[in-house]
């Protein structure tokens, strides 16, 4: 039986209600079996941001992804300043959005990450991280294999490799480099880009898979690193709410009307995934804000139409997943993941994910993520200390609170592993430091 928010469902009338209880419930998989998007059916929202962000016709990467690549590596060192700085990438951003032949199709799909922007900087501090991680506990006993996850254009990979092939060279004779990558656009420029196609010839040490990680089903069982830069943000979620009274928690799904309508709607949780997730994160000793100020809440609920749940929580259970696939299929992985911890301009809700497009130039950002399959990003920030508990308990749980896990800001990393000299402008100012202040690093 499903329940309403009294304040959520402005569309309510009895009958909806008895319909969409006959809704069936559809996956992501289950609709990627049509190009015409599911009406009159109910979908966990996960599998509804899932459909909006991967269906193969309609999904938002499923469209021409692009990812910002300046052609030339930025020479710091001959950089004014910041400003300067600022001025140059926003001069190149407004070169690939003024190409008329993509405007539409593109123009708001561009993303920049750290990658790009700092090349070969930022990949030479990651390579520099793993090369002495490995001679400290693997080397000369074992090869050198990385694993990439969301490789976008392929550039830290490229610049990786640059890096233990000019410093490292006896790492690298023994270097191997696989990109497990979902999106068969980017998948094949990996391998078309002129630079990936020379690394390849030269040591044929790279090999790019086109899969998502979810569908990932053969056991490695060496020693690699595993890495995901700027992929985390856009695993779906689930949302829940809890009922005011009882604190029992409720799985979000959204009803979709035979005219294309949205609405959300909420049931006692059964979908194992979640169940599974509140379990291992009670375990944790995690409280939900959301159920913060119990007294309050008690006295809310006594008045007329109070709403009868909580504010809403989304919580990560794909990245649940992600672990799980790593506990189960690279049992020896080290992890290094960058990704944001907080974002402006998020839609109301815990851990709430920012939804927008680009239109004209501009981001537009949205108040809900129920909005047209497609045409939005929908990315999320990640709880970097819930994470490391949560890791902990389903990849290392022999080893309690471990020291090798680390969460640190990405410019404390930068800071002990980037090259500062290069990436410093002639002010002093140094942008690789300033920029994506909201990015974590997690370390295992
Ligand atoms: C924002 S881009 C980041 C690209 C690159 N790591 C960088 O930092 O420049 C996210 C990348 O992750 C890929 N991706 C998203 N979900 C994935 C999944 N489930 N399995 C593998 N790759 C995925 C996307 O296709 C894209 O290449």
């Amino acid at each position: 039986m499903s329940r309403q928010n009294l304040i959520e469902d402005p569309q309510y009338t009895p009958e909806k209600v008895a319909a969409r209880a006959k809704y069936p419930i559809i996956t992501a998989k289950d609709a990627a079996k049509n190009n015409t998007m599911p009406v009159a059916v109910k979908m966990l929202v996960r599998e509804f941001i899932d459909d909006s962000l991967y269906h193969p016709h309609y999904g938002y990467f499923s469209k021409q992804a692009v990812i910002f690549s300046p052609e030339t590596d930025f020479d710091f060192e001959r950089i004014r300043d910041n400003m300067q700085f600022l001025d140059i990438i926003a001069e190149k951003y407004k070169e690939i959005e003024d190409d008329m032949d993509v405007r539409d199709e593109i123009a708001r799909q561009v993303w920049h990450t750290p990658t790009e922007l700092f090349k070969p900087w930022y990949g030479y501090a990651i390579a520099k991280y793993i090369v002495t991680e490995y001679k400290l506990n693997n080397y000369p006993h074992k090869d050198l294999i990385i694993y990439e996850m969301g490789a976008g254009n392929g550039t830290l990979m490229l610049n990786i490799l640059d890096y233990i092939q000019q410093f490292e060279p006896s790492v690298y004779e023994r270097t191997r480099y696989r990109i497990i990558e979902i999106s068969k656009k980017l998948a094949q420029r990996q391998g078309e880009r002129q630079e990936v196609r020379d690394v390849t010839k030269r040591h044929g040490c790279v090999e790019v898979i086109n899969k998502s990680i979810f569908e990932w089903d053969t056991p490695v069982p060496d020693h690699c690193f595993f890495l995901g830069m700027e992929v985390l943000d856009n695993f779906s979620h689930d949302l829940i709410r809890y009922d005011s009274v009882t604190e029992e928690p409720l799985q979000g799904m959204v009803a979709i009307d035979e005219d294309g309508d949205y609405t959300e709607i909420y049931t006692p949780v059964q979908d194992p995934l979640i169940q599974r997730y509140l379990t291992i994160r009670k375990q944790s000793g995690y409280k939900s804000p959301v159920l913060s100020r119990r007294f309050l809440r008690r006295l809310r609920n006594r008045l007329p139409f109070a709403p009868n749940m909580t504010a809403p929580e989304f919580i990560p259970t794909k990245l649940l997943l992600l672990l799980e696939t790593l506990k189960n299929y690279f049992p020896q992985h080290r992890l290094v993941l960058s990704d944001f911890y907080t974002l402006p301009e998020a839609i109301p809700g815990v851990d709430a994910p920012v939804v927008q497009t680009r239109y004209s130039g501009t981001m537009v950002p949205c108040s809900t993520y129920m909005v047209m399959p497609g045409m939005f990003d929908i990315f999320f920030p990640t709880n970097f200390e819930l994470l490391r508990d949560i890791y902990q308990q389903v990849c290392r749980p022999s080893l309690g609170m471990e020291k090798s896990v680390k969460v640190q800001t990405q410019k404390q990393f930068l800071e002990r592993y980037g090259d500062l000299e290069k990436t410093r402008t002639l002010s002093g100012e140094n942008p690789m430091l300033m920029y994506y202040e909201n990015n974590k690093m997690f370390l295992s």
